[in-house]
C-alpha cells in the first residue's frame, strides 16, 4: 500500500506549484495504476478518476493487478490538485481497498459529512447543528471547547456552520481544499484536529470512510443531489435510498486497508522532500483488522530507482 502511494507522490510531488494540475494529477494517477499493475492482485477500481469514457486510468471499472487476490480499490492519486499546483498545504497521494463489494460506489457529487475520532460515536450526529456537535464532542473528549479544533472547507455553503462554531467557541481551520487528509487526521491522537464537517466529495467521502474504519472513528455522509441528473446517475450505480444517512461501517465494509503519503506538507503527513540522490516521504498506513496506524519515513535512492530520476 505504502509503495502505491509514495509513487503517485514522487511523480505528483514534481509538480508541486508549478501551476498545472493536470499534469500533477496525470503524473500521480500513471504511477499509481504503474504500481498496481506489479501487484499480486485482481483489483477493480470503483472509487477512481471517472467513467471510463472521461478518464483514461484509473477509471470505474478498470482491472488492475497480475492476478490473485480479489479486491475493490478507491482511489485519489491526487487529492487536493490545485492545493498540489500552488504549492499549499494537504496535498495527498490516498488510496483504500476493500473485498469485493466493500465500498459503496458513490457518484461524483457531493456528500454531506461529519467525521471524528472514536469518542464521537453517540456524541455527533449529522442532523444536529454544527456548535451542538462541538459542544457535545470537546464534554466527550473531557476539552474545553475552545480545545476542539473543526475542519470545513472554506466555501459559502458552509458560512452558517462557521458561524454557528464561532458561536461555540470552538477553533475553526478552513480550507481551501483537500478534505481527506484532515479527516483522517482526527484519529490520529495529537494532529491537532478533531472533527471535519460539511459538504465535500462524494468519492473522497468513501476513501475517509476506509480510514475511520481503520482507526474505529466515528463518520456519517448524505449524499447532496444538485439536479435530476444526479439522483438518476446514484440509482444506476445501485443507490436506492437517496437521503439515507451512511455510517463509515456502511461505507467501507469488511477488512479494510488505507493508505496516503504527503505530497504537499499537512497535518497528518509531510510533503515529499527531494535532495540530489533522491527523495524522502511521509506515509500513513493503517488496517481496519488491526488497527494499527503505522507512519513510514521513506528514503528513496533514484540511482536505484531509475524512473524518478529527473
Ligand atoms: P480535487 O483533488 O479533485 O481537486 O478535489 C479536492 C476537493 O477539495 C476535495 O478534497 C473536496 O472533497 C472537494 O474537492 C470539494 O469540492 P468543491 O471544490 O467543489 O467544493
Amino acid at each position: 500500500m505504502a509503495r502505491i502511494t509514495e509513487a503517485a507522490a514522487l511523480e505528483s510531488g514534481r509538480w508541486v506549484g508549478r501551476g498545472d494540475k493536470i499534469a500533477a494529477d496525470d503524473a500521480a494517477t500513471t504511477a499509481m495504476r504503474n504500481t498496481l499493475n506489479r501487484m499480486e492482485i485482481e483489483g477493480t477500481v470503483v472509487i477512481g478518476e471517472g467513467e471510463m469514457d472521461e478518464a483514461p486510468m484509473l477509471y470505474i471499472g478498470e482491472r488492475l493487478g497480475l492476478g490473485g487476490l480479489k479486491v475493490d480499490i478507491a482511489v485519489d492519486p491526487l487529492e487536493g490538485t490545485n492545493i498540489c499546483a500552488n504549492g499549499t498545504n494537504g496535498a495527498i497521494a490516498t488510496i483504500a481497498m476493500a473485498p469485493t463489494g466493500g465500498f459503496l460506489h458513490a457518484p461524483d457529487m457531493y456528500m454531506d459529512k461529519i467525521i471524528t475520532g472514536p469518542a464521537g460515536h453517540g456524541v455527533v450526529d449529522i442532523n444536529k447543528g454544527a456548535g451542538e456537535n462541538a459542544r457535545q464532542l470537546a464534554k466527550a473528549k473531557g476539552c474545553d471547547l475552545c480545545d476542539i479544533t473543526v475542519v470545513l472547507l472554506n466555501r459559502p455553503r458552509h458560512h452558517k456552520a462557521i458561524a454557528e462554531l464561532r458561536e461555540a467557541g470552538t477553533r475553526i481551520q478552513l480550507i481551501e481544499d483537500g478534505d481527506v487528509a484532515p479527516a483522517v487526521a482526527t484519529g490520529i491522537e495529537g494532529s491537532g484536529i478533531d472533527m471535519v464537517m460539511g459538504i465535500g466529495g462524494a468519492p473522497e467521502g468513501v476513501l475517509t470512510a476506509a480510514a475511520v474504519r481503520c482507526f474505529g472513528g466515528f463518520m456519517q455522509g448524505r449524499l447532496i443531489f444538485s439536479c435530476d441528473e444526479e439522483r438518476k446517475r446514484a440509482r444506476g450505480m445501485g443507490i436506492d435510498s437517496l437521503d439515507r444517512v451512511y455510517l463509515a461501517e456502511e461505507m467501507a465494509k469488511g477488512e479494510v486497508f488505507f493508505a496516503a503519503t504527503g505530497i504537499t506538507n499537512g497535518d497528518l503527513v509531510r510533503g515529499v522532500r527531494y535532495f540530489a540522490e533522491g527523495a524522502r516521504t511521509h506515509t500513513v498506513v493503517m488496517r481496519s483488522a488491526s488497527r494499527t496506524i503505522r507512519f513510514i519515513e521513506t528514503l528513496h535512492c533514484f540511482d536505484y530507482k531509475p524512473g524518478y530520476k529527473q
